[in-house]
């Protein structure tokens, strides 16, 4: 029998988290332990159907069906869980179904925005393949795709049955991808785990991780998220914390075109920008500062490209978090403590976006 790393508890649902290596080849038996009897389909897209979703397929002891989708950020619409629901559809999907879905973030949030609608919503697993998705995307139930007018504007609040983290599947990932899994992870650390964040110090290299440092690390990013989404399931104070690096990560990322820079390579240069207001607010001791730009730095982000500055202020002041000239923002004080702020200025954020391009230069 094979014990879940921790079971998370949030309002809408509970569910167990497995995290280790091999468990794809398990993912039958911990589905068919759990769903009693219900008819499972493996939902993957096309370019990790034969690397992972036929292995995932064949961990079930009868022959089950495989529906493939185009995978990327550009496919992550309605029109693709339109698709996905057609071949449920076809494939005589049922009520009583379990829909496995294995891949990515964009895959979670797509195939799994499927789940959550078809027949008002059927069974879904998580077999998350990124480590981003290990460690953030599969945790805490929320998915949505994304509107020509944004992104993640459509969505559902729809809890898993299980999540099933393979590391193996890891081993095939670009590193840069790794890189952008590892910066969300560290950001947890700096949000609630003191003993994350000294991994990220002292053992952690992108290059050369052992299956038991990332089970370890994936394993306590996972509880900084699952904490904080079992106690505040909707966006309100707890749950923002997450949001740590995120304002001015979001802001580099749209004045790029969402292009460039990984989505945690933004994150990890938005954490030094943060870190910048929270300084000179006296909130954080400049040494600690230095710390966290160390730990940063030492997992090499891609630098950020030339971008326009005006553009890039523009951009943050048309965050939804930015409203009468005042930003909310999460601001450390020390490590394993963050708040929330409400009242940042717009000429402490052009000092945060100062202070994370001089970073990067
Ligand atoms: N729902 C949430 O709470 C939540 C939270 C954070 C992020 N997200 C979403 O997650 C998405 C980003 O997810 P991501 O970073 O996993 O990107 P992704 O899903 O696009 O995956 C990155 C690339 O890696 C490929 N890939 C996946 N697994 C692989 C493997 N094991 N080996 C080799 N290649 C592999 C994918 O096909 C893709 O090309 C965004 O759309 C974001 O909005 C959602
Ligand atoms: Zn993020």
């Amino acid at each position: 029998v094979i014990e879940p790393h921790r079971v998370v508890r949030q309002g809408s649902g509970s569910y167990p988290v497995y995290i280790g290596p091999g468990l794809l080849e398990h993912a039958g038996e911990i589905v068919g332990g759990m769903s009693g009897g219900k008819r499972p389909f493996v939902i993957v897209p096309r370019s990790l159907r034969a690397r992972y979703g036929e292995r995932v397929a064949a961990s079930f002891r009868s022959g089950i069906e495989v529906i493939d989708f185009d995978d990327g950020e550009t496919s992550k619409t309605l029109g693709t869980v339109d698709a996905i629901v057609t071949r449920l559809l076809e494939s005589g999907a049922k009520r009583d179904s379990v829909a496995v879905v294995v891949g990515g973030g964009v895959a979670g949030d797509t195939a799994g925005f499927a789940a959550s609608v078809f027949l008002r919503g059927i069974d879904l697993v998580h077999v998350p393949t990124t480590l981003l998705a290990q460690v953030d995307s599969s945790i805490g139930g929320k998915l949505a795709v994304n509107h020509p007018l944004g992104k993640n504007l459509i969505g559902s609040f729809y809890p898993p049955r299980a999540v099933i983290s393979d590391i193996g599947t890891l081993a095939t990932l670009p590193r840069r991808e790794i890189v952008s899994g590892l910066m969300e992870a560290l950001k947890g650390g700096v949000i609630g785990d003191v003993t994350l964040f000294a991994a990220f110090e002292n053992e952690v290299d992108p290059d050369a991780l052992s299956a038991t440092l990332m089970t370890a690390i994936i394993r306590k990013a996972v509880d900084v998220k699952a904490n904080i989404v079992s106690a505040d399931e909707r966006e309100s104070d707890l749950r923002r914390l997450l949001n740590y690096g995120h304002t001015l990560a979001h802001g580099v990322e749209a004045a790029l075109g969402y292009e460039q820079l990984t989505h945690g390579e933004a994150v990890g240069w938005g954490m030094i920008g943060a870190n910048a207001i929270a300084v000179r607010r006296g909130l954080l001791a400049a040494a600690v500062a230095g710390a966290i730009e160390r730990a940063i730095l030492r997992l090499s982000p891609a630098r950020i490209p030339q971008i326009d500055r005006s553009r890039t202020i523009e951009a943050i002041r048309h965050d939804k978090k930015f409203t009468s000239g005042r930003m909310v923002m999460v601001l450390p004080r020390a490590i394993g403590q963050c708040i929330v702020v409400d009242d940042v200025r717009a000429d402490e954020i052009e000092c945060g976006l100062d202070a994370m391009l001089a970073a990067s230069r």
